[in-house]
């Protein structure tokens, strides 16, 4: 199961997929976390791991992943990856992967220097990659996006099974919830809403002005995310929220396996 995560800037987005990725580890899954955002260098942290080299770099960097794209879709009638039939992640090379218990995260690209050019290579590498990726019977995958939604527009989404929106109290997340639920009908992909760091006034407000079913998990503020996010801690505890979120989504794959 291949599972996107989006929201808005700083509305916890990269939290939210460590804490699960661990939380998904600690109940026996696999997990290969894809750190698809290219201006933010904090996902490995909050999981305790090591940055990974740029996996785009395996293709020979920005540059060159449009150019063996184009070509292959000139070849083979736009349907042709760079990975062929399919990939499962012990096929990707060690060099690109960091690995922690169960759980391996890949970054498919960061932007590193001034004037480098926009990320339109790495969403391309990362909509193929996810199209072709093939995780086990007992993986999940968790895709953890930049801000907003662009990445939509560039087909990461296509790959995935099912969408998770971190919605955080503001009236821009608010408002992003119904763009984000129009696009992921439109692509024809399951989405699911998260509340992040919201108490009962406030989440009251939120489920009246968003499609409420949707809702599968809420997180109130909590001091360890912001204490160990402060102190570039691993998000290695246990919360109620992601407990009940590990529980929807192992039931869905369970469903989705027959
Ligand atoms: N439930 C929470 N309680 C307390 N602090 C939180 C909570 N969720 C996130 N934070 C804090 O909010 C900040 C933003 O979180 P995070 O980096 O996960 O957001 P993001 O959506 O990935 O941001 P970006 O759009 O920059 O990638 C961090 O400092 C994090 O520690
Ligand atoms: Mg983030």
């Amino acid at each position: 199961m291949k599972i996107l995560i989006c929201g808005k800037g700083g509305s916890g987005k990269s939290s939210i997929t460590a804490l699960l990725a661990t939380e998904l580890d600690r109940r026996g899954y696999r997990v290969i976390v894809v750190d698809n955002d290219e201006s933010n260098f904090g996902l490995h942290i909050q999981l305790g791991m090591e940055l990974p080299k740029d996996f785009a770099m395996h293709f020979g960097g920005k540059r060159m992943i449009f150019e063996k794209l184009a070509e292959l879709k000139r070849e083979r009638e736009g349907k042709a990856s760079v990975f062929g039939e399919r990939i499962r992640t012990e096929e990707i090379p060690g060099d690109y992967l960091s690995k922690k218990g169960r759980i391996s995260l890949l970054a498919i690209g960061k932007i590193r220097d001034f004037g480098e050019g926009c990320a339109c290579p790495f969403n391309a590498l990362s909509a193929d990659f996810l199209r072709m990726l093939q995780p086990a019977r007992d993986e999940f995958a968790l895709v953890d996006t930049d801000a907003g939604i662009e990445h939509f527009g560039r087909g990461v989404e296509l790959g995935c099974d099912l969408i998770l929106m971190v919605i955080d109290p503001s009236q821009e997340s608010i408002r992003l919830a119904d763009k984000v639920n129009k696009i992921t009908d439109k692509v024809g992909k399951p989405l699911y809403y998260i509340l992040n760091r919201t108490d009962e006034e406030t989440e009251g407000f939120i489920l009246d002005s968003i499609a409420r079913d949707k809702v599968v998990a809420a997180i109130p503020a909590d001091e360890r995310i912001a204490r160990n996010g402060l102190l570039g801690k691993p998000l290695d505890f246990e919360l109620e929220g992601i407990n009940k979120l590990a529980e929807f989504l192992t039931k869905m794959k369970e469903q989705r396996m027959g």
